[in-house]
């Protein structure tokens, strides 16, 4: 369960300061599929990002399970988001220098460190498994810069769901993707939030949004 309560976000930029929330609140319940419908600017990433305790709010509490995410340092944050959440960032970050498949395999390996060792060659076939669902095997050796828009986004989804996350944040994950591979991934993440997990997508496409069991405007 996720509740956002009476959270308040303000930047100061080249335009002045201005507040991007004033008081906003959300709840969001294990097992739905959560759509965020909003114009460009209207602060969909940011949202995404003060969830998964990549940016916190001026003030106002975001709790995940009963523990307030904004109280955790920038290291248990860390720890928590790669246990917790998968986050699709919208904006395509890779380590360039490493394939595919070890961009995937990452985040088990940073789990493994933090909490229990996990066999390489559970992970490397979790990863092999992911890569699989989202037709981009063939891949595995490839270096992100030879991989096209749309192949890179799957990369970026398969590695977010290598931890088995129970929440899962997509932001655009869809947008050079194809529109087979488009409706394929839709209807896992709603299989996904049928399992139990929280999946939360923002999206400018309205047929993926008809998915969703409740789209928040903003
Ligand atoms: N670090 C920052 N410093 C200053 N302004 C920022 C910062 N991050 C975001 N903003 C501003 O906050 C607003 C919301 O940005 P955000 O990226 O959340 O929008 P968005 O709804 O995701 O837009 P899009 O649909 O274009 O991706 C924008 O006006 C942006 O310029
Ligand atoms: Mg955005």
């Amino acid at each position: 369960m996720i509740e956002i309560e009476h959270i308040y976000k303000s930047f100061d930029s080249s335009r002045g300061r201005f507040n991007l929330f004033n008081d906003f609140n959300l709840n969001v319940k294990d097992g739905t599929f959560s759509g965020i419908q909003g114009k460009s600017g209207a602060g969909k990433s940011t949202l995404l990002s003060i969830i998964a305790g990549l940016q916190k709010p001026d003030s106002g509490s975001v709790k995940i399970d009963g523990l307030d995410i904004c109280t955790l340092s920038d290291k248990e944050s860390a720890v928590f988001r790669n246990q917790n959440i998968g986050f699709i960032s919208q904006e395509q970050s890779f380590l360039e220098n490493f394939t595919v498949l070890d961009n995937v395999r990452l985040p088990s390996y940073i789990l493994s460190h933090s909490k229990k060792q996990q066999d390489d060659r559970i992970i490397t076939e979790r990863a092999m498994e992911l890569l699989k669902i989202f037709e981009i095997s063939h891949l595995a050796s490839c270096y992100p810069r030879e991989l096209s828009g749309g192949e890179n986004h799957r990369v970026l989804i398969a590695r977010a769901l290598m931890n088995d996350p129970k929440i899962i944040l997509a932001d655009e994950p869809t947008e050079s993707v194809d529109s087979e591979r488009t409706e394929a991934i839709i209807i896992l993440f709603k299989e996904l939030a049928k399992s139990g997990k929280i999946v939360i997508l923002v999206s400018h496409d309205n047929n993926a949004l008809s998915l969703c069991d409740a789209i928040v405007k903003i």
